[in-house]
């Protein structure tokens, strides 16, 4: 059996490492195709290097542009290079332009294609991720949940019977990671070593792309109590540089943004996390660090039970939000016990082979 793997932005790397070893577990023929959406050395393949993903069987080497330009590259790159591997499955991650693209490319092709992280909804439709997985889930033939939740969102949109309760692989990662952390894995400077700062990302469209909201936001940040690690994604600098926005403010210490474990053993030192991530309001969760989310609205509404993570999508009283008593210690699962590539492996092998696909637990 033939699996091709399209990923090309950082978070689908993470997704992907777990779900490639799960693969080989299987002896499964896997390629993977790299967009190139990302291409800095610090967004892509220092997670090939550090996760043990295998290097692409192809890079097409797409990169940035407006949503139309660089969803239409890539969808013409990738059915172009389909064309000649004819995989027997499709692999799309998430929720990003290449996840979109990867899955319209294979669709047209009559290949089946498998959407890992499917059901997701924030139900915020000026979100370029809800557009992608919206569109994703409905082409696609096998969706990969994370969460009960994800599963009764496809059921509603009439996609039940092609959904299956997997768990988060990104949950898999996560755990393998925290449980082999290097003792000096973080890089947070010594000064800090006690624990007193918090964490924060910000690259979001809706809180960088215009002038007033990202000034509001970097506002708020630099008048937190603590000093803030700020790690830095591309679109914040050049949009802030764009719009004439001084990052290195207040209680704000930029930085590049960082490898998986780096960026691990930094937010389980922390007293907090800001962010307008995804991947980053679960770590925090699962990590056990009190989140405060910068949107109006989260995917993972899990995290918000018990208060580990907040929403202030509208920045009032944000110092007291960040500054909150620690919630109470939980033992919660719902991103499932590290076990989902494994299931995302089997349910697409049976799927393939006609046969029904049992839940995992
Ligand atoms: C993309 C995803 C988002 C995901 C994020 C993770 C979409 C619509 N958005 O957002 O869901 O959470 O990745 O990081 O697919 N840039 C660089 N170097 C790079 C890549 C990008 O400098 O290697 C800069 C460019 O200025 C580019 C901008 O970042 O225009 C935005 O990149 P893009 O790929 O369009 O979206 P992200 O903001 O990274």
């Amino acid at each position: 059996m033939r699996m091709v793997s399209v990923v090309g932005a950082r978070p689908q790397f993470v997704k992907l490492a777990p779900v490639a070893t799960a693969f080989e577990r299987k002896g499964l023929d896997h390629l993977i195709i790299h967009t190139g959406q990302h291409y800095d050395f610090l967004l892509s393949q220092v997670f090939f290097s550090q996760l043990g993903i295998p290097e692409p069987a192809v890079h097409l080497g797409v990169g940035s542009g407006t949503h139309g330009q660089q969803t239409g590259a890539m969808l013409a790159a990738v059915e172009n290079d389909l064309v000649s591997r004819r995989p027997d499955c499709v692999v799309v991650y998430g929720d990003t332009n290449t996840t979109l693209a990867g899955a319209l490319a294979a669709a047209k092709l009559h290949i089946p294609v498998a959407h890992v992280e499917a059901g997701l909804r924030s139900f915020n439709r000026r979100m370029p991720e809800e557009h992608n997985r919206v569109v994703t889930d409905h082409l696609a033939d096998i969706l990969l949940a994370p969460t009960e939740v994800a599963l009764e969102n496809l059921r509603r949109e009439g996609l039940g019977a092609r959904g299956v309760l997997v768990g988060d692989v990104m949950a898999d990662v996560l755990y393998q990671v925290r449980d082999q952390l290097p003792v000096h894995a973080s890089p947070v400077p010594p000064r800090l070593a006690g624990g007193e700062y918090l964490v924060a990302t910000i690259h979001r469209a809706e809180n960088t792309d215009e002038r007033d909201r990202l000034a509001s936001v970097v506002r708020a940040l630099a008048g937190l109590p603590f000093p803030v690690l700020l790690l830095a994604h591309p679109r914040l600098v050049r949009r802030a540089a764009e719009h004439g926005v001084e990052l290195c403010v207040g209680a704000i210490e930029p930085l590049e943004p960082l490898p998986f474990v780096e960026t691990i053993a930094t937010v389980a030192g922390s007293r907090g996390v800001v962010t307008d991530s995804g991947g980053l309001q679960k770590e925090a969760f699962l990590l056990g660090v009190p989140c405060t989310t910068l949107r109006c609205e989260t995917e993972w509404v899990e995290t918000l039970e018990g208060g580990w993570n907040v929403l202030a999508g509208d920045l009032t009283g944000l110092p007291a939000l960040v500054l909150r008593e620690p919630p109470l210690p939980h033992s919660r699962t719902p991103y499932g016990e590290g076990r989902a590539a494994e299931a995302v492996a089997e349910v697409i092998m049976a799927r393939l082979s006609g046969l029904p696909a049992t839940p995992v637990p």
